[in-house]
């Protein structure tokens, strides 16, 4: 059954672990609902695992929008969070009517916003208007160059303190979950202690209530870079390349298609067809 806001809160409270995982179009969605994931993530990330872009920052709203409806089709029983691509929720106004879209249009059940306490304002209205919001704190992709890079974030005690801060102000503002991306575990376990919401880590370390991986990085489909907080449970890349390496070899020596593979006339058919030649 599709898991609800109050669900998720309710798994914080008992201890249960929440399980996230992204998705980005029907046949990846339908895989991780039936695995049973708890939420999926049509995260911006697709720019690069699945577009080929450098980073998430050309990501528009129109391929946003395209890829959150296949994956509703996919997953249709399962609670879909989409991110908002940088610039969408630039102003207040941006933010309404792109967020509007992702839930009305693209069929998900949430969006998801990089920022901390300067995202009070839109977080505020998203939620005011009736749209649930997940925030994103720690590194966030969308502005890792005024971050310095791809770089873990918190490390020294006034960035620690001040992701704490970002975490109390998004909860304030009305997220109902909230990303802890690249920080020390000691700091997420402290922000995850201080909210009531529940956290869900990416490089965040255990203490987190919950876990989001990259699709393509858990399968060993993206072999571009492996940041250090990926686990590969798979290396469906390898055995990709080898099955389509064997179709090309058999194409080539005529092995395929078999006989199994091929269409045939029935005997009376053929008899008419050459009988008089
Ligand atoms: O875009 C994404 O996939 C994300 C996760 C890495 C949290 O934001």
């Amino acid at each position: 059954m599709k898991k609800t806001i109050p669900d998720f809160e309710k798994m914080k409270q008992a201890g249960e672990k929440i399980s996230m995982l992204t998705a980005y179009d029907y046949p990846s969605a339908q895989l991780v609902e039936k695995a049973g994931i708890d939420t999926i993530l049509v995260g911006d990330s697709l720019g690069m695992v699945v577009l080929g872009y450098d980073s998430t920052v050309p990501v528009t709203m129109e391929e946003m929008l395209h890829h959150t409806k296949a994956v509703r089709r996919g997953a249709t029983k399962t609670f879909v969070v989409a991110d908002m691509p940088f610039m969408s929720y630039a102003s207040l106004d941006l933010a309404l009517m792109n967020a509007g879209r992702l839930i009305k249009e693209g069929g998900a059940d949430a969006v998801k916003l990089e920022g901390g306490i300067n995202l009070v304002p839109i977080v505020q209205a998203l939620t005011r208007a009736g749209i649930p919001v997940v925030g994103h704190i720690g590194l966030t992709p969308q502005t890792a160059n005024q971050l310095g890079g791809f770089k873990v974030q918190g490390r020294d005690l006034e960035s620690a303190k001040q992701l704490v801060k970002d975490g109390q102000a998004l909860e304030q503002a009305g997220v109902f979950l909230i990303v802890l991306e690249a920080i020390p575990s000691q700091v997420a376990g402290q922000i995850t202690t201080e909210l009531t919401i529940p956290s869900i880590g990416i490089g965040a370390g255990l203490d987190c209530d919950g876990q989001v991986l990259v699709f393509h990085d858990i399968l060993g489909l993206f072999e571009r870079f492996k940041p250090k907080f990926v686990k590969q449970y798979a290396l469906l890349g390898q055995e990709a390349v080898q099955a389509i390496q064997e179709f090309h070899k058999e194409v080539k020596s005529s092995q395929f298609p078999a006989e199994e593979h091929t269409f045939a006339l029935s005997d009376g058919v053929i008899q008419q067809l050459y009988g008089d030649k």
